[in-house]
């Protein structure tokens, strides 16, 4: 088994947070939704089973769209997802607006204050963004919520001792099951080493852009 097809195993056990963040999200009908920075698309095709709506996944990272094409394909929801191999730095070549956005791990490569500012006004009016990052700086993100115009529906927390039970202790024992070859060896244990060190965790912010 390959490093990326571990993760995107494990990837799965976090989805119960992905679930509970959407179910917050009053219903909106077949919605549109754009998933930045989609990677394989573990929460890509939830969100598509989960609100009956579309879903456009985008990403610079080519293989990794292969893989969320294949797997859209067997989970039946092909239809309902577009893929586009798109950077978030390009974000004005889309020419939609979108009921909900959706942004797990990936606001940090345009910086949080960024991803807030540019990303309302690819928004409905009273639209949804869901924004799942690192457990850091949260008085201030608080602030950046407020300061550009999106009220707070709900925050939920995942502990570093939930990423270790869920994702990490997970992950190191499939890998030592099924084995591991030298540069990803080390590359996860950098990884895993820098998770122990920084106790990092994890939240997702529900938020709603004010009119
Ligand atoms: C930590 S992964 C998160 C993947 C997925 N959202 C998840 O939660 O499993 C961050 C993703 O952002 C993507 N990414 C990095 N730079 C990007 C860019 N400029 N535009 C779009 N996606 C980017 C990476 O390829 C990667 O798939």
């Amino acid at each position: 088994m390959s490093l990326v097809a571990a993760r995107d195993h494990v990837r799965n056990n976090l989805l119960e947070f992905t679930r509970t963040a959407f179910s917050m999200i009053p219903p909106i009908d077949n919605p549109c939704i754009l998933d930045i920075g989609c990677g394989t698309g573990v929460q890509t095709i939830e969100l598509a089973k989960i609100s009956n709506g579309k879903v456009t996944a985008i990403d610079i990272d080519a293989k990794a769209l292969d893989i969320l094409r294949h797997k859209a394909k067997d989970a039946g929801v092909s239809d309902r997802i577009s893929i586009m191999e798109l950077s978030m730095l390009k974000l004005n070549n889309l020419n939609e607006i979108y009921d909900i956005i959706w942004a797990e791990g990936s606001i940090f490569i345009v910086g949080f204050e960024n991803g807030l500012r540019d990303w309302k006004r690819l928004l409905t009016r009273d639209g949804f963004l869901v924004v799942h990052d690192e457990d850091t700086d949260v008085d201030t993100k608080l602030q950046l919520i407020e300061k550009h115009g999106y009220q707070e529906i709900g925050l939920i927390e995942i502990s570093h001792d939930e990423w270790w039970k869920k994702y990490y202790a997970p992950l190191g024992n499939l890998l030592g099951k099924m084995g591991i070859n030298g540069d990803n060896e080390k590359s996860l244990k950098d990884e895993i080493n820098m998770f122990r060190k920084t106790r990092m965790g994890s939240i997702f912010f529900i938020l709603q852009s004010k009119s």
